[in-house]
């Protein structure tokens, strides 16, 4: 566990400078400040996002320089727009989040919803479909146009304490969360084996004051547990983005402290896998050997 100082004044985070960025979920929260802190430093932050309200009085709000696309992570068709449109105005992207996650709705997993057949209905997985699904298609967008140019990329997701933890109640959340710190980890050795200069990394954000834990901010006042601000985790947005030493590693986040995570878990496997099942996947590592298709 190695803890991590990301002040918000970091001489790192003036290389944001002229930067192209494409973000999603920006028009409020996590996302929105870190559109401000980018803008603020003078990157060209594009954005999409569903909520246009919140989205389009942004964009209004800093100028030029921000571009916001009504649209949805779940729609190839609305990311791909936004990928082509910063492309063809700017020639590059540098740096790209995929932000954008809910759970706003309530989640239908282990609801006992029935049809007009009297047959238990199929959940609707919509936390998913953003969450999970939405990842998946911005980074492989982000990956598509950072292996056509000829400068580096950086692909930063904002996973979550639940990336690591148990989070009951929240089953379909949890599991997206899981699901995309997997996608770092299957990302890391692969990337690094290609030529082109492409770092993907995780923030994983214990509780963060937005409108998304609105609903129950008040218990975690009540019991003194930690609580981020939208600043401190765009702090860890920027951090890993900007960084060039940092590539599928994972910095979690509680009160708006800062601890690297995937470094020690993968250097305690031997403790809590086992000395021969750690020994095997060295073997299998250093023998370039691979699961699927070579
Ligand atoms: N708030 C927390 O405690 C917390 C903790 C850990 C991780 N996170 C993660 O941080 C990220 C941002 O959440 P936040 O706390 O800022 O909440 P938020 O609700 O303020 O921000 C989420 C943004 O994503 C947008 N969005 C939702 N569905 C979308 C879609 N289909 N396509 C495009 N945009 C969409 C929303 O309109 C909103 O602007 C999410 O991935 C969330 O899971 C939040």
């Amino acid at each position: 566990m190695t803890s991590v100082d990301i002040p918000a004044d970091l001489p790192l985070f003036n290389e944001a400078k002229d930067k192209v960025i494409i973000l999603t979920g920006g028009s409020t929260g996590i996302g929105a400040e870190t559109v401000r802190r980018l803008h603020g430093l003078g990157a060209f932050v594009n954005f999409l996002d569903v909520d246009r309200t919140n989205g389009e009085a942004l964009s209004k709000e800093l100028g030029d320089n921000v571009r916001f696309y009504p649209g949805s992570v779940t729609v190839w068709a609305d990311q791909l727009h936004v990928f082509e449109d910063v492309v063809a105005r700017h020639g590059h992207v540098d740096i790209v989040f995929a932000n954008a996650g809910i759970d706003d709705v309530v989640e239908d997993l282990l609801e006992d919803a029935v049809d007009e057949a009297g047959k238990l209905k199929e959940p609707t997985l919509v936390v998913l479909d953003v969450t999970l699904r939405g990842v998946l298609l911005t980074s492989k967008l982000a990956i598509s146009f950072f292996r056509r140019q000829n400068s580096p990329g950086s692909l930063v997701i904002t996973g979550s304490a639940a990336s690591y933890l148990d989070t009951a109640g929240i089953p379909v959340y949890n599991a997206a969360k899981h699901g995309v710190l997997g996608l770092v980890r299957s990302l890391r050795d692969q990337l690094a084996a290609e030529p082109a200069e492409i770092r993907v990394n995780l923030v994983a954000p214990a509780f963060v004051q937005t409108k998304f834990t609105a609903h129950v901010l008040h218990l975690w006042q009540r019991d003194n547990l930690p609580i981020n601000q939208p600043s401190d985790i765009a702090n860890a947005l920027l951090f890993l983005a900007l960084n060039k030493d940092y590539h599928g590693r994972s910095i979690y986040a509680a009160a708006g402290k800062f601890t690297e995570i995937e470094t020690s878990i993968e250097q305690t496997r031997a403790t809590w896998l086992g000395q021969q099942n750690e020994d095997w996947i060295q073997q299998r590592k250093a023998n370039g050997i691979r699961l699927g298709r070579q």
